[in-house]
């Protein structure tokens, strides 16, 4: 767990697995209008493609809790054995942004990715546009790697030597 801040008052952000108890939470966390911009897929959209991914790479999604609150949602696609991880989505619903949940599920995840022992990359995309996530994951340590897939979606990374 890690510590946000809720309008001056620490929340704790945990990960937690979806279930049949918190899943109609989930499916109604949604971006703003102008981020669906750069984030257009939703969270029902998001789960149905981690349980049918495109790839053999193992696919993680946790619900972004603030205290016993589902605030978010995360998934990465991920293969240990080459140390190579992916961050495909990461949500943080409207109402509750720019409270520390984002940071603090990011951190979370890289507990979670270097307990694996080889780690090496983690990696994660963004669509361009105003108020896009770039800014966000360079402050968490990510860097651009000059890569354009699709013409459109930016790579960001960041690394360790295990
Ligand atoms: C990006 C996102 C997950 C950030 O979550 P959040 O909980 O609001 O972020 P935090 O409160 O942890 O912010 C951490 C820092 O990043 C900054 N930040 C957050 N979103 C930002 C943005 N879009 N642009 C610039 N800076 C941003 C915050 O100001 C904060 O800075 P500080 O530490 O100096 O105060 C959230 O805005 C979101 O869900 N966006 C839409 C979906 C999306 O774009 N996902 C990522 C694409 S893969």
């Amino acid at each position: 767990m890690t510590n946000g801040k809720d309008n001056g008052k620490l929340a704790q952000v945990s990960l937690r697995e979806i279930t049949s108890k918190n899943l109609k939470a989930i499916l109604a966390l949604r971006v703003t209008e102008e981020q669906k911009k750069a984030y257009p897929r939703s969270n029902a959209y998001s789960i149905a493609e981690g349980y049918y991914p495109p790839d053999d790479d193992l696919v993680w999604m946790r619900v972004i809790y603030a205290d016993e609150t589902p605030v978010g949602f995360l998934m990465t696609s991920e293969a240990p054995d080459s140390g190579e991880y992916f961050l495909w989505r990461l949500m943080i619903d409207a109402k509750h942004q720019g409270r520390g949940y984002g940071s603090g599920a990011v951190e979370l995840l890289i507990e979670h990715i270097k307990s694996s022992g080889n780690a090496k990359v983690l990696v994660t995309s963004h669509l361009k546009n105003d108020g896009d996530a770039g800014a966000f994951y360079k402050k968490l340590g990510f860097d651009y790697t000059g890569e354009i897939l699709n013409s459109s979606d930016y790579v960001m990374r960041i690394s360790w030597t295990p």
